[in-house]
Formats: C-alpha cells, sequence, structure tokens
C-alpha cells in the first residue's frame, strides 16, 4: 500500500510517499520568495504552490520509485493554515484521486506533526507530545492515535513565531528559527538574561511575548553601543528552551505519562534537544524527537497521518475542504 501525502498549509511546498510507516520519499520545497518580506505573504504563498505543486509531487514519485498507478491512496492536509495555500493542496489532491479513483484522505496540520512521534520505534501511551511550530505551540496528551487531550496552548506567539521575530529583530532573514539557532551556538547565555513567563503550576499555557518584547528593549537599548548579537540569541534561546522544558517537567509529573516527544519545525533546535535528552535523564521517562527532515512541515508526516487515518478507520471523510481554522479533535 504506498499512500501520497501533500503539504500546502503555509510556505512549503511538499510531498512525501509512505508504504505503512516507511517513509519512501519527502521532498520539500521551502519558498524562498518571502525572505524579504519578513515573514510569509499569503497570496505569493499560494502562487508559488500552484508553480511548483505538480514537479514536486513528481519528484517524491521518482524518489519512492513508483508510479501514480501504484498509489492506493492520496492524504492532504486540510488545514489549519492559509487558506489559499490549502486550497492549492486539496483541489489537487481531490482531483488526482477522482482521476486515480482512489481514497484521498484530509488530514490536520497539527495531527501530521503529532503523527511524526508515531515512527518513534518505542511509543508507548499515555504519550506527552509537545508541539511546536512556527504556528502553534501545544501540549498534548495522546492516548493513541486520534485520541488527544490538549493540556495547553501558546496565549500569543507561538514558539517558532516568537524564534522569527526575535531572529528578525537581529536582522536575520525569514524563517530565522534555525538561524538564530546557529548564532546562539557561538555566543555566551549569561550575558544577556532575559525574563520567563511560566504560568502556575497546573496551568499548561504557555507565553513567549513577554521574552519577545524584553529582547527588543534590550536591542534598542544596545543601539549606539558595540555588542555581540550571538550573546543575545544565546540568551533568548536558553530563556525560550526553559520555558517549554518547565512546563515539560511539570506536566511529566502531572500526566505520569509513560513517554514524552517534541515535534514540529522548533523541534530541530539543538539546545531544545539537548534539554529535552537531559529531562528524560533526570524524570526516567523515555524521551523521542524524530528525524529533522520530518520536524519542518514536510509532506511525509501527512502521508504517515493518512496512513494511520485509514489503519484505524478514525476522522475518515470522503467530503472534505480546505479550512483555515481546524481544530484537533
Ligand atoms: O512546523 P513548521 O515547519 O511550520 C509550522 O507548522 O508553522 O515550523 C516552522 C517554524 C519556524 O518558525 C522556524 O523558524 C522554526 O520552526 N524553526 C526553528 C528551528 N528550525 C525551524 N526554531 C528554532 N530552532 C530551530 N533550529
Ligand atoms: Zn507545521
Amino acid at each position: 500500500m504506498y499512500i501520497l501525502g501533500i503539504e500546502t498549509s503555509c510556505d512549503e511546498t511538499a510531498a512525501g510517499v509512505a508504504s505503512n510507516s516507511e517513509i519512501l520519499s519527502n521532498i520539500i520545497l521551502t519558498q524562498s520568495a518571502h525572505s524579504r518580506y519578513g515573514g510569509v505573504v499569503p497570496e505569493i504563498a499560494s502562487r508559488e504552490h500552484i508553480r511548483h505543486i505538480v514537479p514536486i509531487v513528481d519528484e517524491a514519485l521518482q524518489k519512492a520509485e513508483i508510479r501514480f498507478a501504484d498509489l492506493s491512496a492520496i492524504a492532504v492536509t486540510r488545514g489549519p493554515g492559509l487558506v489559499g495555500c490549502l486550497l492549492v493542496g486539496v483541489s489537487y489532491a481531490r482531483n488526482l484521486g477522482l482521476s486515480l479513483d482512489i481514497p484521498v484522505v484530509g488530514v490536520n496540520h497539527l495531527e501530521a506533526h503529532i503523527s511524526t512521534a508515531f515512527t518513534d520505534s518505542e511509543i508507548d501511551f499515555p504519550l506527552l507530545c509537545l508541539v511546536v511550530s512556527g504556528g502553534h505551540t501545544l501540549l498534548v496528551v495522546v492516548n493513541g492515535f486520534g485520541k488527544y487531550e490538549i493540556l495547553g496552548s501558546s496565549r500569543d506567539d507561538a514558539a517558532g513565531e516568537a524564534f522569527d521575530k526575535v531572529a528578525n529583530l537581529l536582522g536575520l532573514t525569514y524563517p530565522g528559527g534555525a538561524k538564530l539557532d546557529d548564532l546562539a551556538e557561538g555566543g555566551d547565555p549569561g550575558i544577556f538574561r532575559f525574563p520567563t513567563v511560566k504560568l502556575k503550576k497546573g496551568r499548561w499555557d504557555f507565553s513567549f511575548s513577554g521574552i519577545k518584547t524584553a529582547v527588543a528593549l534590550k536591542i534598542k537599548e544596545l543601539e549606539n553601543t558595540e555588542y555581540d548579537p550571538a550573546n543575545v540569541a544565546a540568551g533568548f534561546r536558553q530563556a525560550a528552551v526553559k520555558m517549554l522544558i518547565s512546563k515539560l517537567e511539570d506536566a511529566i509529573e502531572y500526566t505520569r505519562c509513560s513517554r514524552f516527544a517534541i515535534v514540529g519545525g522548533v523541534a530541530q533546535n539543538k539546545l531544545l534537544r539537548s534539554e529535552v535528552d537531559r529531562l528524560s535523564a533526570k524524570t526516567g521517562v523515555g524521551c523521542y524527537y524524530p528525524d529533522q527532515s520530518l520536524c519542518g512541515d514536510n509532506g511525509a508526516m501527512v502521508a504517515i497521518a493518512g496512513n494511520l487515518m485509514l489503519e484505524n478507520n478514525i476522522n475518515y471523510e470522503s467530503d472534505f475542504d480546505a479550512s483555515a481554522y481546524l481544530p484537533l479533535k
């Protein structure tokens, strides 16, 4: 059984092929057209998806060494995301499904990120999953595929959004999260310390806008002085990661989870990965983070989620539309 996964919810045009849980290809095109605007321009993103979706899907099939006729199903991100972008993927997938006479499954983007935790060979439930991406920060108890209990989310900026905004303040081009992470590697986190916000124990929401403002004020204060931006990046990264880790630690204790995982674009962060390892050693609860290629938006995660949906016969709706707001159920 070969399943094609298509992802066009934001600024990645991506497609991947999976055979059951095995990933055969994962082709990702990150649109570069947005970097000079400092953020994603929805209209440009939709047009770029239209331009790239056909060659990206072709490449995904070629890399997997299969033909369209070999596909048994198609999975496509139906939301949440930019509706004009989602529409490109959904229309393409539904038309392809009609012409091949195979099922098309609409996947929730957050569930696709969560499904990357299912590539963990030691997965165990209840699994505590931290979703950290450019658009979302969610702490979820996963009791099985499709069985979610949301503990908390960000009250303002998502974790990745905060990284991108601080990167922008430091003059790094969009998307700046990974660039800031690299810059921070060469900095000293002890020079500029930023306040961390921790909502009370037992309250599971996050807030990143305060730390972002603190960095903006510090950069303004340093304007006419000589300072090393790497130290600002390191100070911010340390504080942001600390906020995520301390909430994870409380939630591990509260949920008595069997395992925990971090998924989404920010799960590539080097400090976050090493702190997650440390937390695992400290608590004795096993942890998992997917391969880097599965963290940012990609088509393989959509194929994995689609495959799990079909296997478990959950949430399967043959008649679905693109949806900008789509809660995780
Ligand atoms: O999951 P994703 O590809 O897209 C959304 O669903 O939003 O996440 C993208 C986000 C961006 O904000 C990007 O800057 C951030 O993930 N990101 C990182 C790193 N790599 C990507 N943030 C911090 N450190 C990184 N190494
Ligand atoms: Zn995403």
